[in-house]
């Protein structure tokens, strides 16, 4: 059984997809335990309470230092014994405090194609561009910004007339699609790190899934 910590700092759509997937068996031997927000009014608070999830909303303008912020979090969820912290629209650049507890336990989504457009509105980036393809990208968090290894990507068109808005309303479909994907991977244990590359275990019947229509999470 994985214990799950989901850190996210507004609407947490990718949030419920996760609750989702793990109330309706796609994800097996793994527990939502915590949500940790830093934003009070985060909207996610609200699926962690219809759910019966424990949540907590830590300010970082109370606890000191940047590092002090992570360190305190990563004490947090080392003593309830998470084995996976998946980040999930948190605003903030994770640092060394935790990445340095959980080296390789804490994941991330990131709604464009990496190394393309990291950072902040790789939807408006991807755009502004003039990419065809754009997608999302599940990936390992590193000390860089949205560097560490790649999970799973998925790849939608652009198309002439989209806004920001309607790419990432298309993206965000297949984000719901391949976070609770990568977390059943990382779950089941067939996720292997091999310096940059990520190997996945009995892949391609997977795949094939996540090129179905995503599911209707709002
Ligand atoms: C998503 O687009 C995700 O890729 C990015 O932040 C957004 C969060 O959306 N990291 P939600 O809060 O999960 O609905």
């Amino acid at each position: 059984m994985v214990k799950i910590a989901v850190l996210a700092s507004g609407r947490g759509s990718n949030f419920q997809a996760i609750i989702d997937s793990i109330e309706n068996g796609y994800i097996k031997n793994a527990g939502l335990d915590i949500l940790i927000t830093d934003n009070k009014e985060a909207f996610a608070i609200k699926r962690a309470e219809k759910h019966g999830i424990d949540s907590v909303c830590l300010d970082p303008a109370k606890s000191g230092s940047k590092d002090e912020y992570f360190a305190g979090i990563a004490e947090m969820l080392s003593v309830r014994g998470i084995g996976l912290i998946a980040l999930a629209g948190f605003m903030r650049i994770v640092r060394r405090p935790l990445i340095n507890v959980f080296r390789n336990k804490i994941i991330n989504i990131h709604p464009a194609l990496l190394p393309a457009f990291p950072g902040l509105h790789g939807q408006r980036q991807a755009l502004d561009y003039g990419v065809k393809l754009a997608g999302c990208t599940v990936h390992f968090v590193d000390e860089g910004m949205d560097t560490g290894p790649i999970i799973i990507q998925a790849a939608v068109p652009v198309f002439s007339d989209d806004s920001e808005s309607s790419l990432s309303e298309r993206i965000l479909g297949y984000e719901h699609r391949i976070y609770p994907y990568a977390i059943r991977l990382f779950v089941e244990g067939r996720i292997e790190i091999m310096g940059r590359k990520v190997v996945i275990r009995d892949e391609e019947k997977e795949l094939s899934n996540i090129m179905n229509p995503p599911p209707d999470v709002k």
